[in-house]
């Protein structure tokens, strides 16, 4: 059933108050609920009540009591996803017991086991599967739980807000009240109960309040959490400093649980996370890794202001708080690392990615305006793109602008659930802007293309910018109107300086933002000396596939003069990419490939040049993904992406083998002393590891050598396991067998390890990779109820793996719709994500298009089937 937004209504009744008492047991738990309801008296008359309508799925009903009365069989109506009954008052008070099987729920959506331990997961959809209730964003209540177990096998029992009583029932049982003082949606309910040990520490807020910070995890991971808990301070002192936003309870906790359907989850008070978005140990977790939970500890506690004080009126709005606070989480990760770093794995991704999602049959709008299942739409359009919107919003109104924006959509909506209008119209109230047409960006799905030629007229010393913006049709937007595109540039001269910009009589400086608002809009640059080069786009000022005929040479001399660090990378990627596409035409013409000698001078200067950021060299020296380059083509012919880029990789090995092996050397011995976590450490690791990637193509003993020292005596799991991608993807049997056998062993008792061992195997592209990963299932530490697993493996070989995944006999796609078939009945949102990759079957030629679509077909062809993999699959064959 299709949900639209134009059929939103505001509720019937508001929930005041809710009172919820868990009782938890081995083979079930008891839910008790206490609801003080009201009519909606404004639209509703108290002399014409309408029924009451709860939500709830799956939940066994034993008692309803209204306004203290029990009500019999027949007096309410239960079907499968509601409850309803009549109520006689506009204000009363309704009593529910429901019993619920934890232990049986492999969903991870609702209450669940995750190994010994109870926890929630009810974002978007989950507290249905809890108790009846009206499980939508815009009811607020204030909540008060008291969870009871077993004292022995769950000492630690959490819910949101302030612990305000605890005591002993007999039995060994024991209990503990929660009180959340804030009014919340059911979506932001969180329990757990578990034998968890913790990590604890302090944070005085701007005002001098002192915070109980908490980081819960499993016994063995206490030594993991440190890294976890030093992010999560330096995110309440930035939010403080740069939006002004202060935490307002007196506890904040994290707990860490092994199974979990995403990254993590911002309940008030109580945040839940994957435990791959905690623990971060040197031994244990990469750089990236790190990275990774500093930026999901940041986004998971600045939702306590863009989500929880502020939340959203309906789920439509998703993007309301999701593309906010990644827009934030990013400018943390920006402040605390390398600023142009961080943008260009960020743009990497929403090109590689979100491009692909805007491309495909699952098109929708950073708002959409409707949808089968929610849980599809935890979307890269939502999430990243609706970061991007942002962030152009951040650019049309500086740094001040927008603080003060943000500043009045807190203040005004403090304690709302309010919908992506109201925040663009408190931007627009603070600045006195307009940005009436910048909302298209909002409801109009694709991509947009930003054409853009040049003149010059040295009689006039005018340049002449042309610009032309299309945005594709997607599903059922057949047409677009031009969209707000703010445009952040400057024009060079010949030895790279900036040219101060002169528009229409008007200075702008050396870097200006121009915003093109029209399908056709031309800029006439005055005074300009001579002919110069544009530096277009620059920090990807907005998502736009932006095009510029660029040659050759000048890709390279803007990848070695612009003065922006960001268009520097980007015009040297450009240049790979260009020189990608062109072999792979010289391959589909069966001719010989040569190597174009700019790529390698522009990598040659880029290697040699120590002052240059380490971790810019990594990104420059980077060929564009597979996955990137299957995006920009119209038809993707996968084996002459896959064959010509491993080509390049390894012509720009030998070219370089000198260069590269002198840097990998004194990369080696200077980062052979203590572990530092630090930005240029990192950094240096990554160029190291990156190089010693490339070294492996060429196949020299030497290097093997160099290889195998660093995977036996690293310092840290991120030299460690890129040694190890490096054996596991070169031809060297011996050596890459005994790593992977030596490495299992030691990490056995280390799942977050373990699924790194399972995704670098799943990942390799040699032939056979279908059979490694076959065999892998059978692997004792493997189990397809863990999502962590699903996505190492499975998720893997199907997303990273591209030649074997897209293999000519379909097997790839037959072995992938097996396993969504089969995860289906257990584990439905992990199983509709699955289906990703074959969704994009249009991208391919006729006969793999065939193959794809058998598969889709397939699955379609199951009963029963979740709305979840319903909703993808139906789409992708639409
Ligand atoms: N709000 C969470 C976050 O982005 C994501 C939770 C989504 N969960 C889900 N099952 N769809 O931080
Ligand atoms: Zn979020």
């Amino acid at each position: 059933k299709t949900i639209y937004l134009k059929d939103y209504k505001a509720p019937d009744y508001w929930i005041d108050e809710t009172q919820l008492t868990f009782e938890l047991f081995e083979d079930h738990a008891l839910v008790h609920s206490r609801l003080a309801l009201c009519l909606n008296t404004e639209r509703h008359a108290e002399t014409a009540l309408p029924p009451l309508v709860l939500d709830g799925q799956q939940l066994e009903l034993q008692k309803v009591v209204l306004d203290e009365q029990e009500l019999v069989e027949g007096a309410y109506q239960v079907d499968s996803d509601s409850l309803t009954l009549q109520p006689s008052r506009a204000q009363f008070e309704l009593a529910l017991t429901t019993r619920i099987e934890p232990q049986n729920n492999t969903a991870l959506e609702g209450l669940y086991k995750s190994g010994s331990m109870f926890c929630t997961q009810c974002e978007a959809e989950g507290f249905r599967k809890i108790t009846y209730y009206l499980d939508r964003p815009d009811v607020m209540s204030r909540f008060t739980t008291t969870v009871i177990a077993e004292r022995e096998r769950y000492p630690v029992l959490l819910s949101n807000g302030n612990p305000i009583a605890s005591g002993e029932h007999e039995g060994g049982r024991h209990w503990v009240s929660w009180e959340d003082p804030f009014p919340k949606p059911a979506y932001l309910f969180a329990l757990v109960a578990g034998d968890l040990c913790l990590l604890q520490d302090s944070f005085t807020t701007m005002s001098g309040r002192t915070i109980d910070l908490r980081i819960y995890v499993e016994p063995e991971n206490r030594t993991q959490c440190d890294h976890a808990m030093d992010s999560l301070k330096r995110s309440m002192r930035w939010d403080e400093e740069v939006y002004g936003r202060e935490y307002d309870l007196d506890i904040f906790m994290i707990v860490a649980v092994n199974d979990f359907n995403m990254g993590a989850m911002e309940n008030k008070g109580l945040n839940i996370f994957n435990s791959s978005c905690v623990l971060a140990h040197q031994d244990t977790a990469t750089d990236m890794a790190f990275q990774r939970v500093e930026a999901v500890v940041a986004h998971e506690y600045f939702h306590n202001w863009s989500g929880n004080r502020v939340t959203c009126r309906d789920w439509f709005q998703l993007s309301l708080k999701e593309g906010f606070t990644v827009f934030r989480d990013s400018e943390f990760s920006a402040d605390m690392n390398s600023r142009t770093v961080k943008r260009i794995e960020d743009v990497t991704f929403l090109r590689a990615n979100q491009f692909a999602e805007d491309a495909g049959p699952m098109a929708h709008p950073v708002r959409p305006d409707s949808f089968i299942e929610i849980s599809n739409f935890y979307t890269l359009t939502v999430y990243e793109k609706g970061a991007e919107v942002v962030r152009m919003l951040h650019t049309l109104l500086g740094e001040e602008g927008f603080r003060k924006g943000t500043d009045l959509y807190f203040e005004r909506h403090d304690g709302q659930a309010v919908t992506c209008d109201d925040f663009i119209k408190a931007l627009e109230d603070a600045n006195g802007a307009d940005f009436i047409q910048f909302k298209r960006w909002y409801s109009q799905a694709g991509t947009p293309r930003l054409n853009v030629r040049s003149e010059y007229d040295a009689a006039s010393r005018e340049y002449r910018l042309h610009f032309s913006q299309v945005c594709p049709p997607t599903p059922g937007q057949p047409e677009k109107q031009p969209q707000v595109i703010p445009v952040r540039m400057a024009l060079l001269d010949r030895d790279g300086n900036e040219i101060p910009l002169q528009l229409e009589g008007k200075a702008l400086g050396n870097e200006a933002v121009v915003s093109i608002t029209e399908a056709e809009q031309t800029l006439v640059f005055e005074n300009v000396p001579n002919c110069p080069l544009p530096s277009l786009l620059r920090g990807f000022s907005a998502p736009v596939k932006l095009s510029y005929p660029y040659s050759r040479d000048d890709r390279v001399f803007l990848a070695k003069h612009d003065p922006d660090g960001f268009n520097r990378w980007e015009a040297a990627q450009g240049l790979a990419v260009d020189v990608l596409q062109g072999l792979v035409e010289i391959h589909r013409a069966g001719r010989p490939l040569n190597l174009d000698q700019r790529l390698v001078e522009v990598m040659r200067s880029v290697i040699a040049d120590a002052e240059l950021d380490a971790a810019m060299v990594a990104e420059i020296i980077r060929l564009p993904s597979e996955a990137y380059l299957i995006e920009l083509a119209e038809v993707a012919d996968v084996d002459a992406i896959h064959y010509t880029r491993e080509w390049l990789r390894r012509a720009l090995a030998e070219a370089l083998r000198d260069e590269m092996s002198a840097r990998y050397q004194i990369l080696a011995a200077a980062g052979s002393g203590a572990f530092s976590a630090k930005a240029d450490a990192m950094a240096a690791r990554s160029l190291k590891n990156s190089l010693l990637s490339y070294l492996m193509l060429t196949g020299e003993q030497q290097v093997v050598g160099w290889c195998v020292r660093q995977f036996v005596e690293a310092t840290n799991m991120t030299d460690r396991q890129a040694a190890l991608v490096a054996l596991v993807n070169s031809p060297f049997e011996q050596q890459r067998e005994a790593a992977l056998a030596e490495f299992a062993e030691r990490w056995a008792e280390y799942p977050l390890v373990m699924d790194q061992w399972f995704s670098i195997q799943a990942a390799a592209s040699q032939p056979g990779a279908l059979d490694r990963v076959r065999k892998l299932m059978e692997h004792p530490l493997f189990t397809m109820r863990n999502p962590n697993k699903v996505r190492a493996l499975i998720g893997a070989f199907a997303n990273q793996n591209l030649i074997n995944f897209h293999a000519l006999d379909g097997s790839g796609y037959a072995f992938l719709a097996d396993r969504i078939i089969e995860l289906d009945r257990s584990n439905p949102q992990i199983a509709s994500r699955l289906v990703t990759p074959l969704s994009r079957w249009r991208k391919f030629e006729p006969k793999r298009q065939e193959l794809m679509k058998t598969e889709l077909a397939r699955i379609m062809a199951q009963s029963p089937l979740s709305p979840d993999v319903y909703e993808v699959v139906s789409k992708s064959l639409a």
